[in-house]
């Protein structure tokens, strides 16, 4: 695997490949990776010729107060998991490659509707960070398909949606959530997680579980969410939402509505924040 800054070097490889016929995935990260991370490399493997990965932890998705300068960077076993996992070339970009004129001045892709509700409520400007610097990864990289995780859902709609708007010539895959064996999401920011927290932690899938157990069996979906909310504060979360959606367009469901539908929630143990969702198909 080669590691490049430079996003010229990585655009001719990747276009050289596609000359001869070849396709190109492309699964962008922002480093600290684990299985989660190495089972988007395995899906983009499984569907194109050649897997490109960037890490980047990109300032402008994070808030004032949120974690960005303690994020872990982790570039050294980074690059050895994803030589492991099938990845051709990696991309490592510095903040000035992707923000020349800088991150306050930056050129800024905003996805209306989707990215003002659950996330996008509780941290303002997130999303933005999020599709402008994919939609800089995308031009300047141009795979065919580029591969996300459901664990972020939210996240997976706004791109999918950014893409079918602006017309960009690329698939968006999404791979599905992977979990530690107790059934919490796995997450760069579960290693913040103190033993008392980490006991409690997988609690969030569990609520969601039975959210989606009493969907099934018919229940009125407000108090589904009311009593998930319920049942994580008493677990010792502090609940941000708990929220059942349509799966596609995340807007409220009808209420007979038992299909296509997400639970999706976000919740706090101590000063860590944890989101997980459940797909209820
Ligand atoms: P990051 O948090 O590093 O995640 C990179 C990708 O891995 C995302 O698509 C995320 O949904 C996926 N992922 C994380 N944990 C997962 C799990 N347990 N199972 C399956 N997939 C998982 O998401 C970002 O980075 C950034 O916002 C990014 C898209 C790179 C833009 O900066």
């Amino acid at each position: 695997m080669e590691t490049e800054a430079r996003p010229a070097s990585i655009r001719t490889a990747v276009q050289n490949w596609r000359r001869q016929g070849e396709s190109v995935a492309f699964v962008p990260t922002m480093g600290n990776l684990h299985a989660g991370h190495y089972s988007l490399l395995t899906l983009a493997r499984s569907r194109s010729d050649h897997v490109v990965a960037s890490v980047f932890v990109n300032p402008t998705q994070f808030g004032p107060g949120e974690d960005y300068s303690r994020y872990p960077r982790t570039l050294d076993a980074d690059c050895a998991g994803l030589a492991a996992h099938g990845c051709d070339l990696l991309f490592t970009p510095d903040v000035d490659t992707l923000y020349p004129y800088g991150v306050e001045s930056t050129v800024k892709v905003h996805v209306p509707d989707l990215t003002g509700i659950l996330e996008g409520a509780h941290r303002p400007g997130h999303f933005d960070g999020v599709t402008t610097v994919v939609c800089k990864l995308l031009s300047m990289l141009q795979p065919d398909v580029a591969v996300f995780g459901r664990k972020d859902y939210q996240q997976w709609r706004v791109i999918e949606r950014m893409c079918r708007d602006l017309g960009l010539p690329v698939d968006i895959l999404a791979g599905p959530i992977v979990r530690d064996t107790d059934g919490l999401a796995l997450s760069s920011r579960n290693q913040y997680l103190d033993a008392t927290a980490r006991k409690i932690a997988p609690r969030l899938h569990e609520s969601l579980q039975q959210a989606q157990t009493l969907v099934t069996q018919g229940h009125e979906l407000a108090s589904i969410e009311q009593v998930t909310n319920t049942r994580l504060a008493h677990a010792g979360f502090v609940v941000d939402y708990v929220a059942i959606r349509n799966a596609s367009d995340l807007c409220r469901p009808s209420d007979n509505q038992r299909t296509a539908l997400v639970v999706l929630a976000a919740a706090r143990l101590g000063d860590t924040r944890l989101i997980d969702n459940l797909e209820i198909e």
